[in-house]
């Protein structure tokens, strides 16, 4: 018998999308049309932003919401080095030089106080992450934004409907990138979508995903662009996934409040950080195994594979430490708080199909250890 693993992710998919995406594909309307435009106003109101644009994925969300910022060669953007590398690529898809800040351990977001001493006259925007699912510290970056006459890019890539001061992630910046990445709180295969209260901002991004035309004048470029755009059917999954996201994410927060109620007070072990007024919609429920720890992080990440428990390292390198980066100037001892995460993080199940079973076995498992 093959023992049942209890995974880290796994789309929802119900008979509410199958039908969606048969509808569509009935319409004979698979491309960007309708559903993208419906999907798109119902985004930017679950956010309470004026503005959704959707694209092919996040990276594509990103890449455009720093083109629509007028970022471009030259600039700098600072960022996390804790984070996905797409974060990091659509700044040099830009042209632009991504300059990383070290982060805070306790929410592995990027750190304001850090964030300041690397602004330089060059500086043109933030790219703060929403990682795992918590929104940045908005208050301390958009003042710090508000100060110097910097753009900020959210990276809300892992945060569908996560709040700060009851406010939704994607709202809170110039521009919010949402990706809808299988594996994503809510999931259209591959999809994303730029939120914005900017006309113009929302305006650049509609050209720059379809090759620099405006839609009004048929194959007349005003820019350079790419083919950056959704389909009908990803966006007709979307339109139901919408509608599931807010039961989505309290199904994870319940299995989350579990975990760390489980797994406090075990030494080497630390539970995640919800900071106060913050909604966490734990895209990843990633604890820090340190070296107080009876085992150690990857011996661990075994041990619980063996025991029919999926785990993952999200991530186990600092992006300033891969060679490309490394070829920009950057080096081991640069963001020594994002290099010691990095060898601590382990995400752990918790996304709504892992029961309240399966969590008193995860908590059970490591405490006997
Ligand atoms: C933090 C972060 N940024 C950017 C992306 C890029 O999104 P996509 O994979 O849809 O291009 C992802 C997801 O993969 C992500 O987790």
């Amino acid at each position: 018998m093959i023992k049942k693993i209890i995974n880290i992710s796994q789309p929802i998919i119900g008979k509410e999308e199958i039908k969606a995406v048969v509808n569509v594909l009935k319409s004979g309307m698979i491309a960007q049309g309708e559903k993208v435009a419906e999907f798109e106003q119902n985004f930017a109101q679950f956010c309470g932003t004026k503005y959704a644009v959707a694209v092919s994925n996040g990276t594509a969300a990103l890449h455009s919401a720093l083109y629509a910022c007028g970022i471009k060669e030259g600039d700098e953007v600072i960022t996390s080095p804790f984070t996905f590398v797409a974060t990091a690529n659509s700044i040099l898809m830009q042209g632009a030089k991504p300059v990383f800040a070290d982060i805070n351990p306790l929410t592995f977001q990027i750190n304001a106080a850090e964030i300041e001493k690397k602004i330089t006259p060059k500086t043109k925007a933030i790219l703060p992450v929403d990682l795992y699912g918590q929104v940045y510290d908005a208050e301390k970056i958009n003042a710090l934004a508000k100060k110097h006459n910097l753009k900020i890019i959210e990276d809300a890539c892992q945060a569908h409907g996560a709040e700060f001061n009851g406010r939704k992630a994607g709202s809170f910046a110039n521009a919010g990138c949402f990706s809808f990445y299988a594996t994503k709180n809510m999931a259209t295969g591959e999809g994303g979508m730029v939120t914005t209260n900017d006309e113009n901002i929302a305006g650049a991004i509609k050209m720059f995903r379809h090759h620099g035309q405006s839609g009004k004048a048929r194959y007349e470029y005003f820019d350079l662009g790419y083919n950056y755009r959704l389909t009908n059917i990803a966006a007709a999954i979307g339109l139901e996934q919408l509608k599931k996201i807010e039961d989505f994410n309290r199904k994870r927060i319940k299995n989350a409040i579990m975990l760390s109620e489980g797994l406090k007070n075990i030494k080497g072990i630390i539970t995640p950080t919800v900071e106060e007024n913050y909604k966490h919609v734990f895209h990843q429920y990633t604890i820090r195994v340190t070296e107080d720890f009876k085992m150690k992080r990857d011996d661990l990440i075994q041990y619980l594979k063996g025991q029919g428990i999926g785990s993952a390292i999200f991530y186990p390198k600092p992006l300033h430490l891969h060679s490309y980066f490394v070829k920009m100037g950057y080096k081991a001892g640069d963001f020594p708080i994002a290099e010691k995460i990095s060898e601590e993080v382990l995400s752990l199940p918790v996304n709504p199909l892992v029961s309240e079973k399966n969590i008193e076995y995860i908590v059970e498992t490591i405490r006997k250890i």
